[in-house]
This record gives structure tokens, C-alpha cells and sequence, in this order.
């Protein structure tokens, strides 16, 4: 906790500087990088700052980045030509963090094209930003603050939600897999787990703020705390409950066990999860915990063994599909999500088939499909056998059709049942819209009332429109 206090007084020192504070944040990621803002927001609003949307009128433009895919980095260079004239035009700050200023070849590519940038800060220097900000602002110099080892978990940073029904909670920093397409292993570095009480605690004050539904983050859920298991710490936490009682922790199924207890907390999610640590207590876990939702994600990546292989994901194209056969045999209704990257170095036509037929067999609720991007530094950016981009175009084209298929034909089963819904607020289009979702992810829009935000309804879904559903409140 010493880096939080010695921040706080970097935190008052800038609260007591008598200049204008508005901040803009632009979250360019996943939602453990949108996580990571509201942090970056909350350190700013303890310092005095009020948010902006209007770039124009910010005197702090954080970019939180993004290096997963190529197009991540085109949009931060897009919107730095952007910002580039309000830089100039009211001399705001401007600062980039998040996972792309872990990469040597990036913050290369800043000095020399994008010279106005004041701070570069790195998801380990990110509790840091006050003192950042604050040696900017006073000494008028550029900073750059990067930490190349593993950064620890620090606890206690301010965090302002974006979100007031919904919130994510992160359990775990880090990789261990090294999967061959993927970047994250070298920008977050190592699984770092962190402690249960911390985590209980945090998820105890958003049940007590009037939260409903936690997503448990992390870029290898299933594998909080096996990394410290492995090297021998003791993780057999003991976490006082709110109840007086003292609970185990030592895995991420005692994790979601003791979650599932928080009183107000109705619905639990988590990403991601990795197919290979899917042990049978995880599978268990989330079959007796009633508020855990029965949609898992269970990323894919690819349907063909040898592709697999390549990827080094650790598991076939069978043990993927007697997985997901174990999962339903155990728990009744379940459904998935995943991720698929189609055009990995080396796939041929027959490899693709195969994800085409994973794809056919699982039915997905929902599918994140991705174009593979070659990333400098990992082992399939030095693969000889790249994909060509048309075909690899062709294949997303192909899988996109046989996703919405699926969707389409799934949804109709929806029609005439009753889901529960969490509702979310009102429709961005339509005043009299209430929109929410269901415990499979959908979203189901009807019409509703200001009183019902926060509630979780039954509403009988009367028709399917793709993208959503149309639901009915009977009680009206
Ligand atoms: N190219 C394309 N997609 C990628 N992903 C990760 N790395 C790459 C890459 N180099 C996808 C994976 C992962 C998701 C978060 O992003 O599908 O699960
Ligand atoms: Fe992007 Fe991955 Fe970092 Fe998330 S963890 S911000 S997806 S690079």
C-alpha cells in the first residue's frame, strides 16, 4: 500500500493547483484495459479533474492502448493526428498508457512522428500517473515511465465505474501460455493472482453501491492462483465472510463458490477462461452457483488440431469438443461464447473447415472473430507461411455467414420464453426503450419504466431481430 500513499500526496498536490481540470479518456482495449481506466479516472477526479467528452475542451487526454491487433494501433494513430491541434491550440497534456507502450518499436514510432506527447506510461506504471502528471504539468518535460519486469498487484487505487448496474472486477494480471499469435504474454507480463479478501471486499462495496453484476477479469481466469500455487506459496487464503464466517480460497472455483454468496450481487460472469485449465471444480462451481450465468466463454481460437498446435493452445480439436460435451452433461441450459482467429499462419482450407464444423457443432451464442494480425515479437510473426490477405478476408466472410446463421436459427428458440433480464436503462433511440440482458448475453429491449433499472425481469421474448430481441413486461 506505500505506492497508493506516496500518490496521494501527488494527489493533493495537483487538487490544490490552481488550473483548469477537465480530462478526456479514451480506452482503446478489452475490458481489462476499460478497467484500467476507470482507474486512470478515478486517480484524475481525486485530483480534482471532471470528465469531458469533448477532446477540445480537455487539459488531459489520456489514451489507455491497446497492441492485441493492428487495428488497435491505427486508431491511436488516428485520433493523435487528431488531438495534435488541441494540443497546440490550448497546450492540454497529453498522455498515453496501456499495453502497446510496452513495445520498444512503439514508443520508437511516438518520439519520432509524435513528439507532443507528454507521458508514456505502462500498465505496470499505471498507480504511478498522479506523480506522472503532476512532474509533467510542474516541470514542463516529457515523461516516460516504463516498467519492463512485472509489476505488482497494487491495491487501492481510486476507480471511478463507467457503469453503475455492471461492473468488472479484475482477479488476475498476466500470462503464462505464450500462445504463438498473442502479444499480451510480453506486455502484462506473468500471472500475477490477487488476494481473495481484496478481491471479496471490493466486490462487498459494490453490492453495498447497488451493483447487480460483477464480470470476474483476468487474461486466464481459470488459472487465478495456479501460478503461485507453482512456486510453492501457500494459497490457502482464508477470507472473512460478511456473514462472521471464515471461507477456504486456493482456486478459482472456491473463488466463484464464495462470490456467489455476496448478498446483492445477482449475476456473476467471468472472462476469460482458458479450454485446457477448465478443471472439473471450475465446471462445478459454476453448476451450483446459481447467480453465475450459464453462458461461458470458452475461446477457440481455431477448429483444426494442427493449427492448434502451431498456436500452441494445448489442446485438439476433440478435447476442445469433449469439453464442451462435459460442460453440458453437467450443467443444464449452458451456452457459449468464444473466440476464433481466422488466417493463423499456415491454415489451408481444410484447417478452416474444421473451425467451420467446431463452429456447426457448438452452436455459439456469440462469436468474436478475428482476422489474425502478425504482432513484432511473437513466434508466429516469424512463421514463413503467412496467409494472404484476401483469402484470409474471404475465410472471416465465410465463418461471419455461418455465425449469424447459427444466431439467427438460435434466436428463434427465444421467441415465445420467458427470459430474466437485467435492465440496464433506457434505449439510446427511443425514449419509451428499456434495454437489458439476458443471462445468455442477448439484449432484449421492451418497453418499461424508469423504476425497473437495476431489476432483473421476466420478459417473454416475442420476436428476434439479429442483433437483439423484443421483450414484454406482463405485469404491466
Ligand atoms: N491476431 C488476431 N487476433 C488475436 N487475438 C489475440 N492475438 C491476436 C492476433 N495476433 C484474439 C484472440 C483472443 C482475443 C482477445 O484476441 O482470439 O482470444
Ligand atoms: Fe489489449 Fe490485450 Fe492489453 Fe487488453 S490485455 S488492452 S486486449 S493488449
Amino acid at each position: 500500500m506505500k505506492q497508493i500513499q506516496m500518490q496521494d500526496t501527488y494527489i493533493n498536490k495537483i487538487k490544490n493547483l490552481d488550473i483548469k481540470k477537465k480530462y478526456s479518456v479514451l480506452t482503446m482495449g478489452c475490458q481489462l484495459n476499460e478497467n484500467d481506466s476507470e482507474r486512470i479516472s478515478g486517480m484524475l477526479e481525486e485530483s480534482g479533474y471532471t470528465k469531458t467528452e469533448d477532446l477540445a475542451k480537455a487539459n488531459v487526454i489520456v489514451f489507455n492502448t491497446c497492441c492485441v491487433r493492428e487495428n488497435a494501433e491505427d486508431r491511436l494513430f488516428g485520433k493523435l493526428g487528431e488531438v495534435k491541434k488541441y494540443k497546440e491550440e490550448n497546450g492540454c497534456i497529453i498522455a498515453i498508457g496501456g499495453c502497446m507502450m510496452q513495445e520498444k518499436h512503439m514508443i520508437q514510432k511516438l518520439h519520432e512522428s509524435y513528439p507532443f506527447v507528454d507521458i508514456i506510461f505502462g500498465p505496470h506504471t499505471l498507480q504511478k500517473f498522479p506523480e506522472d502528471l503532476y512532474k509533467a504539468i510542474m516541470e514542463n518535460k516529457k515523461i516516460e515511465d516504463i516498467l519492463d519486469i512485472d509489476g505488482e498487484i497494487v491495491e487501492g487505487i481510486p476507480t471511478v465505474r463507467e457503469d453503475k448496474i455492471k461492473a468488472s472486477v479484475t482477479i488476475m494480471n498476466g500470462c503464462n501460455n505464450f500462445c504463438s499469435y498473442c502479444i499480451v504474454p510480453y506486455v502484462r507480463g506473468r500471472e500475477r493472482s490477487r488476494n481473495p479478501q481484496d478481491i471479496y471486499d471490493e466486490i462487498i462495496d459494490l453490492a453495498k453501491r447497488g451493483y447487480k453484476e460483477i464480470t470476474l477479469l483476468g487474461q486466464n481466469v481459470n488459472s487465478y492462483l495456479v501460478s503461485e500455487k507453482s512456486k510453492g506459496e501457500n494459497v490457502d487464503f482464508s477470507v472473512k465472510g460478511q456473514d462472521g464466517l471464515v471461507y477456504k480460497v486456493n482456486s478459482f472455483a472456491t473463488l466463484l463458490r464464495l462470490i456467489n454468496k455476496i448478498d446483492g450481487i445477482e449475476r456473476i460472469r467471468f472472462i476469460s477462461p482458458h479450454p485446457k485449465d477448465f478443471t472439473d471444480d471450475v465446471i462445478e462451481a459454476i453448476r451450483d452457483s446459481e447467480k453465475v450465468c450459464k453462458l461461458i466463454h470458452l475461446p477457440l481460437q481455431s477448429g483444426s488440431t494442427e493449427v492448434l498446435k502451431a498456436m500452441n493452445r494445448k489442446y485438439t480439436k476433440e478435447q476442445y469438443l469433449n469439453l464442451v460435451e462435459k460442460i453440458k452433461n453437467k450443467i443444464s441450459n449452458v451456452q457459449f461464447s468464444t473466440d476464433i482467429i481466422v488466417g493463423f499462419p499456415g491454415e489451408t482450407e481444410k484447417d478452416f473447415e474444421d473451425t467451420l464444423d467446431v463452429v456447426s457443432k457448438v452452436k455459439y451464442e456469440q462469436i468474436y472473430m478475428f482476422i489474425y494480425s502478425r504482432r513484432v515479437g511473437t513466434v508466429a510473426d516469424k512463421m514463413e507461411n503467412q496467409v494472404d490477405e484476401k483469402i484470409k478476408h474471404q475465410r472471416f466472410d465465410k465463418l461471419k455467414k455461418l455465425a449469424e446463421n447459427i444466431i439467427e436459427e438460435k434466436n428463434k428458440n427465444y421467441v415465445g420464453k420467458t427470459e430474466l433480464v437485467l435492465v440496464e436503462g433506457k434505449s439510446k433511440t427511443n425514449e419509451k426503450v428499456y434495454t437489458g440482458r439476458s443471462e445468455t448475453n442477448k439484449v432484449v429491449n421492451f418497453e418499461g419504466n424508469e423504476n425497473m433499472i437495476g431489476k432483473i425481469l421476466p420478459l417473454k421474448i416475442v420476436s428476434e431481430h439479429m442483433w437483439y430481441l423484443k421483450g414484454k413486461y406482463d405485469n404491466m
